[in-house]
């Protein structure tokens, strides 16, 4: 079951069993009990559905700050606003599970070091707000760089911080739906969900000798042929996997 509709199943649960307590008079009056076993009892139906160790914590403690929350007697508005703000920005995350983080400069130098001088193709597959893209712009004007990303918030600022890079182009849309097969170089910084259905398509639209380069994330049962370890805080490896012809 897709993650998300675990927690929908483990809230409405959670609400379930308050409610039948409340109604067979076995909590005390007053929100607050309402609230605390409706975290317990969401975040025990999160367990036996099996959800992720770190979506525990986050039904214990839904309620409860929501109903602390009131206190800051906010307008609705901005919560609305909030809301979207956050839907913008992250937008299909709950679907794809690879929300939004960015690849840092030391990351992209090394991106850029992976590629012979000379004119190239660079696909970032989720390019986020063009972290990778404006880096490998500015230190490598010879290449030409694509962006697709999914969430308009990111989508549009990374088509304004490259704007004046005649080589980017920044696409809406998922990458998914789009041809991988005219690229020297595709780059991933996602979350381990898709690695495998990357490296599926990669397998069958890749040209043979190009790159696939995934920050962090391994593919299930494929060791990489070069890790690069960045000395950033952050300990970042990029994971180097050439595509070989079938
Ligand atoms: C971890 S961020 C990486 C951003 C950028 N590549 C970077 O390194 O700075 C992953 C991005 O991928 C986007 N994304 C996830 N799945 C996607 C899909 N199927 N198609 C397009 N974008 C996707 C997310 O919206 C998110 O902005």
């Amino acid at each position: 079951m897709p993650p998300a509709r675990k927690a929908l199943l483990a809230q409405i649960g959670g609400w379930g069993a308050a409610w039948l307590l409340g109604r067979c008079g076995l909590l005390p009056a007053g929100a607050w009990p309402l609230a605390f076993i409706q975290g317990a009892a969401a975040a025990a139906l999160a367990a036996s559905l099996r959800s992720a160790r770190w979506w525990l914590p986050i039904h214990l403690a839904f309620t409860p700050l929501a109903l602390a929350a009131q206190a800051l007697a906010l307008p609705p508005g901005a919560w609305l606003a909030a809301f979207a703000a956050l839907t913008l920005i992250y937008w299909s995350s709950f679907r794809t599970q690879a929300p939004l983080f960015l690849t840092n400069r030391p990351s992209a130098a090394a991106v850029a070091a992976l590629l012979p001088p000379g004119p190239a193709a660079v696909l970032d597959i989720g390019c986020g707000i063009g972290s990778l893209l404006a880096a490998l712009a500015t230190q490598r004007p010879d290449l030409r760089l694509t962006g697709i990303e999914t969430a308009p918030a990111p989508f549009a600022l990374a088509r304004l911080r490259t704007r004046k890079h005649p080589g980017v182009t920044v696409i809406r849309g998922d990458f998914f739906t789009h041809s991988w097969a005219e690229y020297d170089l595709v780059y991933a910084f996602l979350s381990p969900v898709p690695m495998r259905a990357v490296w599926e398509k990669a397998q069958r639209e890749m040209k043979p000798g190009s790159l696939l380069v995934s920050n962090s994330f391994g593919i299930p049962g494929q060791a990489p042929g070069r890790t690069i370890e960045i000395a950033d805080r952050r300990r970042t490896r990029l994971l180097v996997f050439s595509i070989r012809p079938v």
